[in-house]
């Protein structure tokens, strides 16, 4: 099967990416399931129900999400009562909703596993034991088990890839908002990518409006966060599953930006 993973969907513009991109990218690479991260959906904080529904109507159909989780007040109670989302599995005991899912496709089951990067990010569990326990738990059900890891640094992306190829198709990263040039298949025949990227307006920076930003830098002064206006992006990766094994046979990075 070709799953499709997005990269963080950046507030009214990365919805828009979404409306324009995703039915042809679909076609393009016969995609079977679409997977997105969702954290920045609502104006770059967090996501409602709404937001939520307004997605899976344009075509996703599933959530994962990061740092930004209960942004929105909402988001902590709506959570519990939709299975098509997730917030990092290394929340610790006691937060609402779960960490992982498990989606049916076309007669065969894909687990998704969320986890946050502790350097330079809340200091929440330690996200490559809990992988683990996680990965057990899924594989009594499927080989097919993709891994979002919502994290800055790249060096704990990177050692989290190693420390499970081979236990998992993909580890995919989310968080920093650029797409790196390192989609490959590990030695064990993981999918891995340091970052996705993000999903909205491109001239910005990672999301915002690149003046608030600059302003902030030259003033050390707090800026209200707005999303950029401007061309859109899409930042995005395939990856090719072998059904069977649950092997990653391809990884596929993708960056479309349109001016409309
Ligand atoms: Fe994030």
């Amino acid at each position: 099967m070709n799953i499709l993973f997005i990269g963080d969907i950046y507030g009214n513009p990365g919805r828009s990416a979404i409306r324009v991109f995703l039915k042809d990218l679909k076609e393009k690479y016969k995609v079977d399931l679409t997977i997105a991260n969702g954290e920045n959906a609502a104006g770059g904080k967090g996501i409602t129900r709404a937001i939520a529904n307004e997605l899976y109507a344009a075509g996703i159909d599933f959530l994962t999400m990061g740092n930004h989780v209960w942004d929105q007040q909402s988001a902590v109670s709506f959570i519990d009562e939709e299975p098509r989302l997730i917030r990092p599995a290394n929340y610790p005991l006691g937060a609402p909703g779960k960490g992982y899912g498990i989606i049916r496709v076309a007669g065969k089951k894909v687990g998704v596993l969320n986890l946050s990067g502790r350097v330079y990010l809340p200091s929440l569990d330690d996200p490559f034991s809990i992988s683990i326990r996680w990965i057990n738990e899924l594989a009594k059900e499927t080989n097919i088990i993709l891994v979002d890891f919502h994290a800055e640094a790249t060096s704990e992306k990177i050692a989290l890839g190693w420390f499970l190829d081979g236990k998992v198709t993909a580890v995919l990263g989310t968080h920093t908002h650029v797409q790196t040039a390192d989609a490959r298949l590990l030695e064990h025949g993981t999918a891995y990518i340091t970052d996705v990227g993000m999903t909205g307006p491109r001239d910005s920076v990672l999301g915002v409006k690149k003046e608030l930003i600059i302003k902030r830098f030259l003033t050390q002064m707090p800026v209200k966060f707005e999303a950029a206006s401007g061309p859109i992006q899409i930042n995005a990766v395939v990856i090719n599953v072998d059904d069977n094994t649950g092997r990653a046979l391809q990884i596929i990075p993708i960056q479309i930006t349109a001016t409309a």
